[in-house]
């Protein structure tokens, strides 16, 4: 069919026979999962990177990414609450813009929950290795990736089979621990503003802006700038779109989805902007920079032990719940496109705790090994161009959307949807070219092969409607 690669799904997907999921979430889970998602190795540890590529300026990074990653999430809220099936930026690409859009969109979201799960491993790695090595002794070498001069990250990969057990174990169980586990996060973070703020000083900012604005290659060979920066600690504020790929397992998605992706984006950011600020103004920002832990040796350096531990293992008991939340989303875009028949269907069979089994164990041996050997920047910087792909198509919807059925139902709607979505749009695509050369050439390998994966197997396998 020569009109194929335009088709559009033209209803929500019906729940297929032995393929449903079931409906067990409600808003306070949802703002739980989308906390508990959002706050994690970002803050915890890329905070250090980005301070290495954009010095104390890295704040305006944050205020950067932030205002590009909010204006994506109102975007996400109006299409998750008119298009509340799971499979988030995927499937409204498949309803609004046709079947091949859907597919690098999917494909994208598949690389960004895979990476994210790996990324936050190592991030919690970076966290519990001191832990490990002074109360069981654990050699460094095992601790961390080659790249750092270790030989495998142990702790990365163990926490991965943990928290695919978890899941394995079933939805609800895991979104309760979740939500005992981000309390437990927010205080630790409260923690470090409380004991940080006082010890700012403005000398610290001085010079706030010692590599300028637009990415470029610095001398020693690292890309630098404010807007390298951002490209990196933007992974810091997605993590609402895992909650729109539980839309199907939401009680009452119209009201539910809106509370859950605005209210965790608006508390995920006034947490980075008071931690950024309390963190670049206590010390320097070239002692935490490229850190595996950089608030607890912010805590440290200003004679706080005891809290910098306290922190340590509140991120280590925490981090868990992103790992989770991104899982969980994982398995679900996986689901998805497998009921639309664009991978095999078999990955798509559910336990009778209705977990997508296979699915979660093949993506938990993926993650691991990349976990155990790549480095962490890497691995999140790979994770935006994804998640980049996928929130631009979601506002490039919201915005098809407003021309083609302007009267048509939301339940939210975006406020100024031609500026915000415009921001989103742009801010994205700026994003991701502000990305290391490298990860742009990765994403687009990745690209390359799910076109190979479109073409061979999932064009004629998919049953559109
Ligand atoms: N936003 C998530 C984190 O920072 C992915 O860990």
């Amino acid at each position: 069919m020569s009109d194929s690669l335009l088709r559009r799904k033209t209803i929500v997907p019906e729940q297929q026979e032995g393929h449903g999921l079931a409906r067990t979430l409600s808003w306070p889970h949802l703002i739980a999962l989308g906390v508990g998602a959002i706050v994690g190795t970002g803050i915890l540890t890329l905070i250090g990177v980005g301070a290495d590529k954009a010095g104390p300026a890295v704040i305006l990074s944050f205020a950067v990414a932030g205002l590009i990653c909010a204006c994506a999430a109102l975007a996400y809220a109006e299409m998750a609450t008119m298009i509340p099936a799971s499979g988030s930026a995927y499937t409204y690409s498949y309803v609004v813009i046709g079947e091949l859009i859907a597919w690098i969109v999917g494909w994208s979201l598949i690389l960004e929950y895979s990476l994210v799960v790996s990324a936050v491993a190592v991030g919690w790695s970076g966290y519990a290795a001191p832990l490990l090595q002074a109360w069981a002794g654990v050699p460094m070498a095992l601790m961390q990736g080659p790249e750092l001069g270790g030989i495998v990250n142990l702790p990365a990969i163990a926490i991965i089979a943990i928290v695919a057990g978890m899941l394995l174990y079933g939805t609800r169980e895991s979104a309760t621990v979740n939500a005992i586990l981000v309390v437990v996060k927010i205080i630790a973070l409260a923690v470090f503003v409380a004991l940080a703020l006082p010890a700012f000083d403005a000398a610290n900012l001085e010079p706030f802006s010692p590599y300028g604005f637009a990415k470029h290659m610095a001398p020693d060979g690292v890309e630098r700038g404010v807007m390298a920066a951002a490209a990196i600690i933007f992974f810091a504020f997605y993590g609402f779109d895992a909650i729109a790929t539980a839309a199907e397992e939401t009680k009452n998605p119209d009201r539910d989805l809106k509370i859950g992706i605005v209210g965790s984006m608006v508390i995920c950011v006034l947490i980075y902007v008071a931690v950024a600020v309390a963190a670049v103004g206590a010390i320097s920002y070239s002692r935490f920079a490229n850190s595996p832990e950089p608030l607890a040796l912010i805590l440290r350096e200003l004679g706080q032990p005891g809290a910098a531990k306290y922190l340590a293992l509140s991120a280590v008991i925490a981090l868990p719940t992103v790992i989770l939340a991104f899982f969980f989303g994982q398995s679900r875009i996986f689901f998805t496109m497998a009921r639309d028949g664009l991978l095999p269907s078999g990955l798509a069979k559910l336990s009778a705790r209705g977990t997508p089994v296979r699915i979660t164990i093949f993506t938990a041996i993926v993650v691991a090994i990349l976990a155990g050997f790549i480095p962490l920047d890497e691995l999140a910087a790979l994770a935006n161009a994804g998640t980049l792909a996928a929130f631009t198509a979601v506002s490039v919807c919201m915005l098809v959307m407003r021309r083609r059925a302007p009267d048509a139902p939301r339940t939210f709607r975006t406020p100024m949807p031609w500026v915000v979505g415009g921001i989103a749009v742009l801010g994205c695509i700026y994003l991701f070219l502000s990305l290391p050369a490298k990860t742009q050439i990765w994403f687009g390998i990745w690209n390359v092969a799910g076109l190979g994966v479109y073409f061979a197997y999932a064009r004629r396998n998919a049953i559109a409607d």
